[in-house]
């Protein structure tokens, strides 16, 4: 049956090598994948003040992460760290105290940057914070881009074949990942 997966993009930026990634692995996704990019960038910071009066905004979210059968995290690195609207996004999901939307689904990340180290630590950083939410996550292969800007042309599309491979391959596994759940 087809898996129904919230796509969370950790970059705003309208040219974002991260969201041109994303939209790759959406395009050579298994026919058994249903992916979706889940907007962030909209939600205020989350503050148990607002619990009981939340903003639309984080009641759409939550309940676009309780309808996601699995998660698939593409982001940045960010000052060795995650961007700190996918930080917020993580955490206003995780909320009320006890309503975890995360809970129990299966989860993968891939991390890109321009730099040369595949922005390791913004990668290592998200599995740390996704595993203690009860989110699964995938632990092999693992998917770090770097020097993303060689990748792609002028016009968006990624010309590096064995990055392309690579890709392709990435989202098979998550997609036999996600059969497991
Ligand atoms: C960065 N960048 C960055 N890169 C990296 O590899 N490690 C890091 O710690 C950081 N730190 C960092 C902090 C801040 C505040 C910014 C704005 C940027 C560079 C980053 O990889 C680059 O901006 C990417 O292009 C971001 O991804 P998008 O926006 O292209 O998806």
């Amino acid at each position: 049956s087809t898996k129904k997966i919230a796509v969370l993009v950790g970059s705003l930026r309208k040219e974002s090598y991260n969201k041109k990634v994303a939209l790759q692995l959406i395009k050579l996704a298994p026919e058994s994948l249903d992916l979706e990019i889940v907007e962030i960038g909209n939600l205020a910071h989350y503050s148990e003040d607002t619990d009981n009066n939340p903003p639309k905004e984080w009641t759409d979210f939550r309940n676009k992460i309780k309808s996601a059968d699995g998660f698939l995290f593409v982001t940045p690195e960010y000052n060795r760290s995650i961007p700190g609207a996918l930080k917020n996004a993580i955490d206003v999901a995780s909320r009320p105290y006890g309503q975890n939307a995360w809970d129990g689904k299966p989860g993968a990340v891939v991390s890109v940057t321009l730099g040369s180290i595949g922005a390791f630590g913004a990668n290592h950083i998200l599995r740390q914070s996704m595993v203690f939410l009860n989110v699964p996550m995938m632990q092999q292969p693992e998917a770090y881009i770097g020097n993303a800007h060689t990748l792609f042309d002028d016009q968006g599309n990624l010309t590096n074949e064995h990055t392309k491979k690579f890709l392709h391959s990435y989202i098979d596994a998550f997609a036999k990942w996600v059969e497991k759940f």
